[in-house]
């Protein structure tokens, strides 16, 4: 690494450079870093970026690898709230970077602290709080929500722990209040057989999220009004359409797609569980997956022996991951071995601490059930 810090590389520079070129550079730094930098990727990626990647995983398990990784440098090819654990989970002397700074989520968007704050508020006046009640939010959230459910005895859940979490928290509080995404929380609240009334739906931009008092002392699961624009795309018709297309094709959703799409599918379950599944299926096995579509297509670019398509017949796409491209990656990993970290991502102190808890505690749970 070059001792002497100079002006930042311009990612306008790099715009304009031929793929294998962008390819080239980040291989080059990639091997002049060597130890000091790791590059992990989720899932949802597209191909000519998970391609550099050192490590890919699911949400849960990219952030277990920033919590264990030793490198100075952790560029984190996947949006705003994965980058921000990363930060909140790494050690002091570590810097995590995210390619493009515009690489958020719109789910966690449909969550804000002072809406979170005021809604909690509300729950007090009117007693609900009485009660236990539990935060927890899911991961595609910000940093401060994090904090607010780390502070208020709550946790934080992926995809893939939902249902291990959960049961803890059923069985030790009497309510839960989940956010943002609407679809996880009621897709993981019927697995424990909780009736779709004691699931009530928090409007943040209405009075008591638009329930009565009785609906919310009687409700099992408040549900904040948010959910994923990608996995929000599969509709009921689609996987009737598959099983009139395609007789014996099996349908896998993951749960962030709305109740009936899942109610409909022969199995749902996180991005690793939609891999491992159809990794684990054997040859001639035909798969419909609803979920991100780099991801379905790379499954159909691994198992040329299977039939695997994507459930709906219109592009999929996370348009945010997608913003994460070779040429920011390029424009990042030069800069560092220039001395300059860009696109940092830095949660303050003591919403580090906080929402640590809340990280902390759901590894710390998972571990303990797997
Ligand atoms: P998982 O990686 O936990 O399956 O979450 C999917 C997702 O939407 C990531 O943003
Ligand atoms: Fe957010 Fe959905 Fe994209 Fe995941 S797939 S980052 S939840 S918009």
């Amino acid at each position: 690494m070059s001792a002497v810090l100079t002006e930042p590389r311009v990612i306008e520079d790099y715009l304009v450079m031929p793929d294998a070129e962008i390819a080239e550079r980040i291989d080059s730094a990639r091997r002049e870093l060597g130890g000091r930098v790791v590059i992990l990727g989720h899932h949802y990626q597209r191909d000519d970026v998970i391609k550099h990647a050192d490590l890919t995983g699911d949400s849960y398990q990219l952030s277990v690898m920033a919590s264990q990784t030793e490198a100075e440098f952790i560029v984190f090819c996947g949006v705003h709230f994965m980058a921000e654990s990363a930060d909140i989970l790494g050690k002091d002397h570590q810097h995590v970077i995210l390619p493009d700074l515009g690489a958020g989520c719109s789910m966690a968007d449909m969550a804000t602290i002072d809406q979170v704050e005021d809604a909690w508020e509300q729950l007090r006046e009117i007693g609900v709080l009485d009660k236990k009640v539990a935060p927890i939010t899911y991961m595609n959230s910000s940093a401060a929500i994090k904090a607010f459910c780390g502070r208020n005895e709550g946790v934080v859940c992926t995809s893939s722990n939902a249902i291990p979490l959960f049961d803890t928290y059923l069985k030790n509080y009497d309510k839960m209040f989940f956010f943002p995404d609407q679809h996880l929380g009621r897709n993981t609240g019927a697995k424990f057989g909780i009736p779709l009334d004691q699931m009530v739906l928090w409007n943040p931009h209405e009075e008591l999220g638009g329930n009565t008092e009785e609906q919310l002392h009687a409700a099992k699961l408040i549900l904040w009004r948010g959910h994923c624009s990608v996995h929000g795309r599969f509709k009921p018709w689609h996987v009737e359409q598959i099983r009139k297309d395609h007789p014996g094709m099996q349908v896998i959703v993951h749960p962030e797609c709305p109740r009936e799409v899942v109610e409909l599918s022969d199995l749902d379950g996180s991005t690793s569980f939609i891999i491992k599944t159809v990794e684990n299926s054997p040859s001639g096995s035909k798969w419909a997956i609803g979920t991100e579509v780099n991801l379905v297509n790379r499954l159909q670019a691994r198992f040329p022996d299977k039939e695997i398509r994507l459930l709906a017949p219109d592009l999929c796409m996370c348009a945010t991951m997608y913003r994460i491209a070779p040429q920011n990656l390029a424009w990042a990993m030069e800069n560092l071995l220039d001395g300059n970290v860009v696109n940092e991502i830095i949660v303050d102190d003591e919403t580090k601490h906080y929402a640590g808890v809340a990280l902390g505690r759901m590894i710390e749970m998972t571990e303990k059930k797997n």
